[in-house]
């Protein structure tokens, strides 16, 4: 997979649109699209589940990264790659047998990712670095799009880069919450791969436009 990725999140769609706001990614320069499944539980918001992922596969023509954030994963990542995820991520603070997880996304032919929290320290992943295909690092508590970046996030880039080199992983490291146009050229020069944005796509006048400069 090559670097430099944009992956708008559809949480910031507009759900009476669904098809048209997937129909203007598959015709953007977005490289993935980026799913947020919440359950009320492991975060204090409900977004949705199965019955929109399939009408998001249905449309879709990109590569689709679902992002659960959702208690006892394991027990649902299964139906997600049968719904269309190319690549699921889950958190870390919500799997008790992380590394049974990741084999079972990846043994069902899918990527694996972990996320981290903000309050979570990259050091936790030593020993499962050199198993997952990606580290989505939260640079907002999970819930809700439109929150503030959290600065500290290119420290963690930089752990996190230097945990992957040390482990000869190809991980690919993604950025979650407050991207936009300000920060994500400096992002992408800390060592992120792909970068998640959401309202800074859909709240903008021109998100087929905003996504190019997300590039740049
Ligand atoms: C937050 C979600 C994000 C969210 C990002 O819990 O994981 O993917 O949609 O939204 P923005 O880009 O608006 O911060
Ligand atoms: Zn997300």
């Amino acid at each position: 997979m090559k670097n430099k990725l944009i992956a708008p999140s559809l949480l910031s769609a507009d759900f009476g649109n669904l098809q048209r706001d997937i129909e203007m990614l598959n015709r953007s320069q977005a490289d993935w699209l980026h799913v947020d499944v919440m359950d009320g539980r492991f975060v204090p918001n409900i977004s949705f589940g199965f019955p929109v992922m399939k009408a998001i596969q249905k449309h879709a023509e990109k590569f689709i990264d679902v992002h659960l954030m959702i208690v006892e994963p394991e027990k649902y990542v299964e139906e997600f790659i049968d719904e269309g995820a190319d690549l699921v991520s889950v958190h870390y603070e919500a799997c008790t047998h992380l590394h049974r997880t990741i084999h079972r996304i990846r043994d069902k032919g899918a990527k694996a990712g972990v996320v981290l929290n903000p309050a979570t320290p990259v050091l936790m992943l030593e020993d499962i670095i050199a198993d997952v295909d990606l580290v989505l690092l939260m640079s907002v508590n999970p819930g809700f799009g439109g929150q503030k970046f959290i600065e500290n996030t290119y420290r963690k880039i930089a752990e996190t880069k230097d945990l992957i080199l040390s482990n000869n992983s190809t991980a690919l490291i993604e950025v979650d919450g407050g991207v936009n146009t300000q920060n994500a050229a400096r992002l992408f020069e800390a060592g992120a791969d792909v970068l998640v944005a959401g309202n800074a796509v859909f709240a903008s006048e021109n998100p087929e436009k905003t996504i190019e400069l997300l590039k740049l």
